[in-house]
């Protein structure tokens, strides 16, 4: 069983449904509001764990009426929480609306994301003990940047979701092992990405494709009806990294089908597949 550290975000969406997305100035009925747990970070240990890793989170919450219901959803699937503080202030929120058609605008809002700077000794222990680091770009660059030099000191593999894409210091794109992007961050991120090992990139429906010293790889999408794409690319890195042990084909084909099935249920945190799920869907 891989073990992994994430060290990332934590939010409660605030999901709102529509038929479509109000143009600016415009109000639109909905049809739907509701309250989930995500966050790029928190979303990506789910995924990891139901994909069968054990897994740390280091994170941090706020005092507000949101902070014990985001600690409980990792508690709930067994995740280890020694390294999520709580903040005085605001939990992380992402203001989420989704369309028909299953798309969505997200607005993120960091709060207690945004204070956790700086690691603790028990975070380095995390981090250390960990096969893989895991990190996305809701926390501040430098905590990503301690956790990143921590691994690499460590022998912890690094795998980076450079998102939401925004500069960073070449000094961490030069302890990345291995890097998820977007079509869109891809394009965005084009040199930096070319002194990453093992670049994976998501195609929505079109499935997504591998670089690395195995060669390339592309795994096709699955057929399945769309209602909310929110979190799907976190399901496919945390699918990724519980399985990236197994080789980048392997794990190729589970982050797909994982993410692919994440697509099918409304909710970030709530769409995320289990393990028998996803190997009831590989062997179909
Ligand atoms: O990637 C999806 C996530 O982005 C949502 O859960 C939201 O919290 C934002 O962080």
């Amino acid at each position: 069983m891989a073990r992994i550290a994430v060290v990332g975000s934590i939010n409660m969406d605030l999901v709102t449904r529509t038929p479509r997305r109000p143009r600016p100035g415009e109000t639109v009925l909905g049809t739907a509001f509701d309250t989930v747990p995500g966050g790029k970070g928190a979303n990506q240990a789910i995924a990891a764990r139901r994909a069968g890793a054990a897994v740390d989170f280091v994170g941090a919450v706020g005092t507000d009426v949101f902070g014990a219901e985001l600690r409980k959803v990792l508690e709930d699937n067994e995740i280890g929480t020694a390294g999520l503080r709580t903040v005085e202030g605001s939990s992380g929120t992402a203001t989420i609306v989704v369309d028909e058609a299953g798309e969505n605008t997200i607005i993120v809002v960091g709060g207690a994301n945004a204070e956790l700077s700086g690691l603790t000794d028990g975070d380095r222990a995390l981090v250390a003990e960990a096969d893989i680091l895991l990190c996305q770009l809701e926390i501040p660059v430098e905590t990503v940047l301690g956790a990143a030099r921590c691994a690499r000191d460590r022998g912890t593999l690094v795998l980076l979701n450079p998102s939401p894409a925004r500069s960073l210091p070449p000094e961490l794109w030069e302890a990345v092992d291995i890097a998820v992007v977007n079509e869109g961050e891809a394009a965005q991120l084009d040199s930096e990405l070319r002194a990453v090992p093992h670049v994976l990139t998501t195609r929505g429906g079109a499935g997504a494709s591998y670089r690395g010293p195995e060669g390339e790889l592309t795994h096709p999408g699955m057929r399945v009806e769309v209602v909310d794409t929110t979190g799907a690319g976190d399901t496919f890195t945390g699918a990724l990294a519980a399985h990236w042990h197994e080789g980048p084909a392997a794990a190729l084909a589970w982050a797909c089908t994982a993410g692919a099935l994440a697509t099918t249920v409304v909710g970030a945190s709530a769409s995320i597949p289990t393990a028998a799920a996803i190997e009831r869907a590989l062997a179909e």
